[in-house]
């Protein structure tokens, strides 16, 4: 008991001692065309969708509506590795200026929101956002070799901490064919070990372990769990000859589903259906952080498009479990 409270106080400390800080810090409503040198893409994405966007912004709000990165165009060579400079932002919402993650493409996903990040965690066929059949992925961050992010240029939002959109400096993405992984650090002391990049040959189960159900859409309250590759007094490295297992899922609590997810039509698709709105009203949750009531995040921006479609889960069946099944057994190649 002696010893207890110097040492809480010395915890409580931490932040002030080792808070980040960071060259620049931008908001989605003033966002200049580039950010970074070398830049493929573009952060001034405007508010509308359309699939050959270069817009790479990623939206981090909620279970419906959240975005990731994916390689610009498909092809054999576009696997994760090869394009890490260069991927895209693709969201379930239009009003953001990116790409649309096609109906159907997304078999599950959760939402977990702790004291420290927002996470989704899911699989999919992700062969329909450019990423190569047989890819078994890469990690992207804003920490590549040059010191840019991969992708060069890549912000990352989110509405979930404080209701507004804060930039997101932390953040790590794990996408293969069949999984995805986003967790986005709120900037703070814990920040850079929550959001830790250096372990990109371990993949999704390893980095983020959390629910990757098929089947299920779902936002969930959590703890913020162990940083990644650190066991007590040790910290693994990449190739070190034993790899630690993955640290256990961080408890997670007041769970709620939704039954689909909303998807922005695409150009040209029919009129939107009425199955269901895919916004706010899923959630039970008593904390309003699910975002879907979130106005685009432009200034001018109004509600995301009217024109939302939803797709519902199916049944899920063998094809979901081998695909989950696959997802477990695979294997990470580096990037
Ligand atoms: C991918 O392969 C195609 C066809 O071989 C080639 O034209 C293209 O330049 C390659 N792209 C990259 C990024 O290597
Ligand atoms: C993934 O989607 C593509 C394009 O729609 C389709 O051709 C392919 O069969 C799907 N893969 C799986 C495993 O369902
Ligand atoms: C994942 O979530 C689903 C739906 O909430 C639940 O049925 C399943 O048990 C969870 N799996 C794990 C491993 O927690």
């Amino acid at each position: 008991m002696v010893a207890a409270a110097p040492l809480t106080f010395a915890l409580l400390s931490l932040p002030f001692v080792r808070a980040q800080t960071y060259s620049a810090t931008y908001a989605p409503s003033s966002l200049p065309d580039q950010t970074e040198e070398g830049q493929s893409g573009t952060n001034k994405c405007g508010t509308s969708n359309h699939q050959d966007s270069m817009c790479q912004n990623v939206y981090m709000n909620g279970v419906d509506d959240f975005c990731f990165y994916a390689p610009p165009q498909p092809g054999a060579n576009a696997t994760i590795g090869d394009t890490e400079r260069i991927e895209v932002s693709w969201c379930l919402k239009d009003g953001y200026g990116t790409r649309t993650i096609p109906p159907n493409t997304i078999q599950g996903a959760h939402f977990v929101q702790t004291p420290d990040y927002v996470q989704i965690t899911g699989v999919g066929n992700l062969t329909q956002v450019n990423i190569p059949a047989g890819d078994s992925g890469g990690e992207l961050d804003p920490h590549g070799a040059d010191g840019n992010g991969n992708p060069i240029g890549g912000l990352v939002f989110s509405n979930a901490f404080t209701g507004q959109y804060v930039q997101v400096h932390e953040w790590t993405n794990y996408m293969s064919d069949t999984q995805f992984c986003f967790r986005a650090c709120k900037d703070g002391a814990n920040a850079p070990a929550l959001c830790q990049h250096i372990y990109d040959e371990m993949g999704c189960a390893w980095n983020m372990p959390a629910n990757y159900s098929s089947g299920v859409f779902e936002r969930c309250e959590g703890d913020s769990g162990e940083p990644m590759g650190v066991y007590g007094t040790s910290t693994f490295s990449q190739g070190d000859p034993s790899t630690p297992p993955a640290h256990d899922p961080p408890a997670s609590s007041a769970c709620t589903t939704v039954p689909s997810i909303g998807v922005a039509s695409l150009s040209g698709s029919s009129a939107p259906t009425s199955t269901g709105a895919p916004s706010g009203s899923a959630s039970g949750s008593s904390r309003a952080t699910s975002g879907s009531t979130g106005s685009a995040p432009s200034a001018t921006g109004g509600s995301p498009s009217g024109a939302v479609s939803t797709f519902t889960s199916p049944g899920w069946t063998l094809q979901g479990l081998a695909l989950f099944m696959t997802v477990l057994g695979g294997a990470w190649i580096a990037v």
